[in-house]
């Protein structure tokens, strides 16, 4: 595995942004706060912590540290490992593909309403509340009447979806060490748009009693199988691990530098961005209760329905600067999601493309762009958000936890976790002690299983997924069966040598 030639981030702490970038997306505004709400406050925050520490932390440690060991990205690391577990780099490569294919239509969506911020169409304020669900679903999505009828394409996403792969585009092609240069703008513009959100929540009449509700404790949630549940898979979800583009990131950190701290850093500091943002989202969603004087539990504040339902009613409410603070707002959205867009399209496509393909990055970056975009169009259509949610439990629900389950198994027994553990021991600040073998070999593998199993299989095989008719559910299976296969035909081909790296 030559290490010559390998692209480099240009130093340490754009790495460390470029981990945070990719971990920070938009499920740190909607995903957490609400999870936190639905599971008890403050007992939720509990079992998160616990999930951090004990699978987040270690798990990111071992992506990161296979990735630098092998100087690969995934199916590098995994044929590394042993040519017939090369298919497991692949697996997470068509999840990270399907993800970005869908993750951009939501920065569409956002990009749609920050331009409509200039009305406030989006939200009429109290005489309107009901308007903006209409606005959402009708005005902006046309949404048909079931996944079985897509309905013609709404041209203004389409437009809005090119412009975004125009900029993921430029963003990405010229690869890590210019990645790394945007990702500090991307991590600090939207942590400063937060901050502006946050002072106009809480000085809003009503913002305490959202934060009660987002801060309360009720330790007898603690031993409710379904809040650990929502705590693992926010954990597995938040971290943007098993999406194969980690381990992408760290084969571009050189074999003398630090991997542990670097993990314990981006952790945490993805997931003080999900606690901050709580008090920006809850000190908006009490000062929507009280303004329309309805009881918490109606509020909306599940899923995207928070971001595009209910902080649209809440900002066209304010006393003043509705169009600004709608601007700042989904602007925020946007900068939150782009650079996970651009991890998961680079490290997690295009880095293992090019190592298995030798080629160019810039062909590799237009041919690929251009492929996500047009698969993308399927979720700009009527029907579109139905199979948003379809692809979205498919690859971020099922495909993040079984392949990052096998991928923890696989590195854990065959490769071996306490060889990575001294490969990680020879340059970190944080020396990693035996107790970590068992975290990557057991523990995080059973807490994965466990997600998946209790809140996925046990859901899901019953009753079809959401609701949907049978044959919409079931493309779940077909879709994780198909990507299998693929990925057993990509372990066939042989891999090239890429020219780049050839060349130096
Ligand atoms: N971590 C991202 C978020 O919290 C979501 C994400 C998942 C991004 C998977 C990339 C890959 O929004």
């Amino acid at each position: 595995m030559a290490e010559i030639g390998r692209e480099r981030w240009s130093n340490r702490t754009l790495f460390i942004f470029a981990a945070i970038g990719s971990a920070i997306g938009l499920g740190n505004v909607w995903r957490f706060p609400y999870l936190t709400y639905e599971f008890g406050g403050g007992s939720f925050l509990i079992a998160w912590i616990v999930g951090l520490i004990i699978m987040g932390i270690p798990w990111m440690m071992m992506e990161f540290g296979i990735g630098r060991y092998f100087q690969r990205s995934a199916p590098g690391v995994f044929e590394g490992i042993g040519k017939k577990w090369e298919w497991l780099g692949w697996w997470p490569v068509f999840m990270a593909f399907l993800i970005v294919s869908y993750y951009t239509v939501i920065l569409a969506w956002s990009l749609h309403y920050a331009i409509s911020s200039a009305t406030i169409a989006w939200g009429m304020g109290e005489a309107g509340a009901a308007g903006a669900g209409d606005y959402f679903f009708g005005t902006v999505l046309n949404l048909s009447e079931g996944a079985g009828v897509l309905g013609g394409f709404q041209w203004p996403l389409v437009g809005l979806l090119a412009l975004t792969w125009g900029i993921l585009f430029l963003l990405v092609f010229r690869g890590a060490r210019h990645i790394g240069k945007i990702v500090f703008w991307t991590v600090i513009i939207p942590w400063a748009l937060l901050i502006i959100i946050l002072i106009r929540g809480i000085t809003l009449p009503g913002a305490v009693e959202g934060l009660n509700y987002y801060l309360t404790p009720n330790l007898a949630a603690l031993a409710s199988p379904d809040l650990w549940f929502g705590a693992f898979s926010q954990i597995a979800f938040t971290l943007s691990l098993g999406m194969a583009g980690m381990f992408a990131y760290g084969s571009f950190v050189a074999k003398k530098a630090d991997i542990t701290n670097n993990a314990f850093i981006a952790s945490f500091s993805n997931c003080a961005t999900s606690f901050f943002a709580g008090f920006a989202v809850f000190s908006t969603v009490g000062f929507i209760m009280q303004a329309l004087s309805i009881p918490v539990g109606d509020v909306s504040a599940s899923g995207l329905g928070l971001a595009f339902v209910t902080f649209p009613v809440a900002i066209s409410m304010m006393p003043a600067a509705n169009g600004i603070i709608g601007i700042v707002f989904f602007l925020c959205l946007f900068f939150l999601g782009i650079d996970s867009a651009l991890f998961l399209v680079y490290g997690g496509v295009i880095s293992p493309v090019m190592d298995k393909f030798g080629l160019s990055r810039t062909k590799a970056t237009a041919i690929i762009c251009a492929i996500a975009f047009i698969v993308g169009l399927l979720f700009t259509t009527g029907g579109g958000l139905y199979w948003l949610d379809i692809i979205d439990r498919t690859a971020c629900f099922y495909g993040l936890l079984i392949t990052g389950a096998l991928a923890c198994i696989v590195v854990g027994w065959k490769f071996g976790a306490s060889k990575l553990r001294e490969h990680l021991n020879e340059t970190s600040d944080i020396k990693v002690g035996a107790w970590w073998d068992w975290l990557l070999k057991l523990v995080v593998p059973a807490g994965l299983l466990f997600v998946v199993v209790y809140g996925g299989f046990m859901q899901d095989i019953p009753a079809p997924y959401g609701g949907y008719p049978l044959w919409a559910a079931s493309m779940i299976w077909v879709i994780l069966a198909l990507t299998l296969g693929l990925s057993f035909v990509l372990q066939a081909i042989k891999t090239k040598p890429s020219k780049e790296e050839a060349k130096k």
